[in-house]
């Protein structure tokens, strides 16, 4: 037996026991006559005391230990003169009397401690010492956990948790396919699954009722923290449900979670049209862990968010404002004392190029009432009070205002100040947590590139019934039975009610522009599928990798991967993506044109 306790159990209670234990060396310290060695494993650290009265042998074999060493010992527990109060084992030590040195190690390339001395880089290209940090360990602990709440909480729902397959062909979610070339096939080209959608729904045709699956997706977009190439699903499909129930069933789920693995009970998740997301917070996942919400002080383009005019408050006189078709703000409560420097630094966040506005106009109000504003020479002192009014202001806050032509535009970039702003104002606790479901997307959105409309989900949603008459005379206001759940401003899952009868389907198709040939070529197996008894179904599927990282209050889902791929999609320490032999090339009918 390499062991007979962990390094995370001993404990006063244990003391006089004779035992075994085996770990790799945390640290050692050499204190002349006594040498104490701290033993980790995955369950904890345990010190081992190399005493006075241990045999020179044992002595000399303790002073050659460096960090890493892999160690069995084998001692009696001992009450510690020294007490750690800060480890569940900080009581106790272990007098060693029997020591065997199972593997040396290297000297590592960064410190295996909580707060690493390691580089990014670094740390991935040598993840499996990164690992060995309880910070990174703990996460893959938890995520551990969630994946086992999950399943236990869909079990005991009925659903069955079925395997499809990983070498399949394109599935439209979006993004673009990872391919893999057939050789028994040349020229053909699997693709990797970007979800399991068109077979969960498969097996809803198969009559399996209730399904899911923890599953890896893949999907070849541009990486951000919150995405990766591949990425793990949970993944859900039920049969003979119309939206609300799948909202009960997936509310009850995380209300599970959040009971078991955070121990706190969430209130009932409150529901927001999309149109309202877009625009009290100009995003379809808003963070509602704290206010803010904008103000429209302008509006001449009625839109899916809004379909109000509304007039302006401010009279003619500032260009800016004249000729912008949408203005906005948001009132900063307290923010009055914000100095010039900090607006100025305001106003380059939101002209940076990703954000795109092209300047920001403030107003303080004072402690006398008064409104004191960047616009201060166009406007009277009525007209800013007016502003104060409209925006519920109090003296001491900070009311932030953009402009712009396009309303969804300036409404994309006042999300991004309100969210920093709620950074800067301590508003976005990690600890704190607000759920909601965002509902009534619209079913297409327009795409600029390819000058078409997109399905906003994807092709299998379906329309909600009271809008299909929509669907032959304004498709774009067409909403669809379509839902997301959002977190702390994170879209940790969706989905839909999907089309369930061959005609919807083939219609829907038409309107993105396949002609029926496409359409049938590309999804003939499923729109065959629906001619033989598809029952009516809905689902979703959430993020595992997100709703972990929201759990372990991650800013990054890297961080609850194992193996994660950095932001050029590399892994570094496998070095993949790379180059394959000739002879393996020729076998795939694969031409490598070289790169300039
Ligand atoms: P969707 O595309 O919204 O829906 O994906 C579902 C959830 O998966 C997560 N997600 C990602 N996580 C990490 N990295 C990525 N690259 C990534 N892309 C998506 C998000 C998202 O909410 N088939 C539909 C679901 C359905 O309709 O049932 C689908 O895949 O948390």
């Amino acid at each position: 037996m390499y062991r007979t306790r962990t390094c995370g159990e001993l404990r006063l209670t244990n003391v006089g026991e004779r035992v075994t234990l085996a770990g790799w060396v945390q640290s050692v310290h050499n204190l002349g006559a006594l040498t104490f060695v701290d033993l980790r494993d995955r369950y904890g650290i345990t010190q081992l005391a190399f005493t006075e009265d241990a045999s020179e042998e044992l002595r000399q074999k303790a002073g050659k230990l460096g960090r890493e060493y892999v160690l069995q010992a084998t001692g009696v527990v001992a009450e510690r003169y020294s007490k750690n109060k800060n480890i569940p084992t900080g009581e106790i030590e272990i007098l060693v009397e029997e020591l065997n040195i199972l593997n040396e190690s290297a000297i590592p390339p960064f410190t295996i401690e909580e707060n690493s001395d390691g580089g990014d880089d670094l740390r991935m290209k040598y993840r499996y010492l990164d690992l060995r940090r309880p910070v990174v360990r703990q996460n893959l602990e938890l995520r551990h956990k969630f994946a086992f709440e999950v399943r236990r909480y869909l079990d005991e729902q009925g659903f069955l948790e079925i395997e499809t397959p990983v070498l399949v062909n394109s599935t439209p979610e979006g993004a673009r396919d990872f391919v893999v070339p057939s050789r028994m096939n040349p020229g053909q080209f699997y693709a990797l699954p970007q979800s399991p959608q068109t077979l969960k729904q498969l097996l809803m045709v198969a009559g399996m009722d209730r399904y899911f699956q923890i599953v890896k997706c893949f999907r070849d977009e541009d990486l951000r923290a919150d995405r990766q190439p591949e990425f793990t699903q949970i993944d859900c499909e039920m049969s003979f449900v119309e939206q609300e129930d799948i909202l009960q069933m997936f509310e009850g789920m995380s209300r599970h979670l959040f009971k078991v693995i955070k121990g706190i009970d969430i209130p009932a998740l409150p529901r927001m049209t999309w149109a309202d997301a877009m625009k009290n917070y100009g995003s379809d996942k808003p963070d509602t862990r704290f206010g803010m919400e904008f103000v429209e002080l302008k509006n001449n383009q009625p839109d899916n968010a809004s379909r109000e005019i509304v007039e302006s408050i401010f009279p003619d006189g500032f260009g800016v404002f004249d000729g912008a078709v949408y203005i906005g703000a948001i009132c900063a409560e307290g923010q009055a004392v914000y100095t010039r420097k900090q607006i100025d630094q305001l106003t380059d966040f939101v002209k940076r190029p990703q954000i795109g506005a092209k300047g920001l106009v403030y107003a303080r109000v004072e402690e006398d009432g008064n409104v004191k504003s960047s616009v201060d020479k166009f406007y009277t002192q009525e007209t800013l009070q007016v502003l104060k009014q409209k925006m519920n202001a109090k003296p001491g806050d900070l009311i932030l205002i953009l402009s712009g032509d396009d309303a969804m535009k300036v409404r994309k970039q006042l999300c991004e100040l309100r969210l920093e702003m709620g950074s800067r104002m301590g508003l976005r606790d990690k600890n704190k947590f607000s759920c909601l479901w965002v509902i009534d997307f619209p079913m297409y959105e327009w795409s600029d590139e390819e000058q078409r409309l997109m399905a906003m989900h994807h092709p299998f949603t379906s329309p909600k019934p009271e809008d299909i008459p929509l669907l032959d005379t304004d498709p774009a206001s067409v909403r669809a039975n379509a839902y997301d759940m959002v977190i702390n401003g994170v879209e940790v899952g969706g989905g839909s009610i999907r089309i369930h009868d061959a005609k919807t389907q083939q219609k829907i198709f038409e309107i993105l522009g396949f002609t029926p040939e496409q359409a049938q070529q590309k999804f003939g197996f499923l729109m065959n599928a629906f001619k033989f008894g598809a029952p009516p179904h809905g689902g979703l599927a959430y993020g595992l990798d997100r709703f972990v990282s929201l759990f372990a209050g991650l800013d990054s889902i890297r961080d609850c991967i194992a193996f994660p791929k950095n932001n050029s999609g590399r892994d570094v320490m496998l070095d993949a993506p790379g180059f394959l032999e000739q002879a393996q090339l020729d076998e795939l009918n694969l031409q490598v044109v070289p790169q300039e």
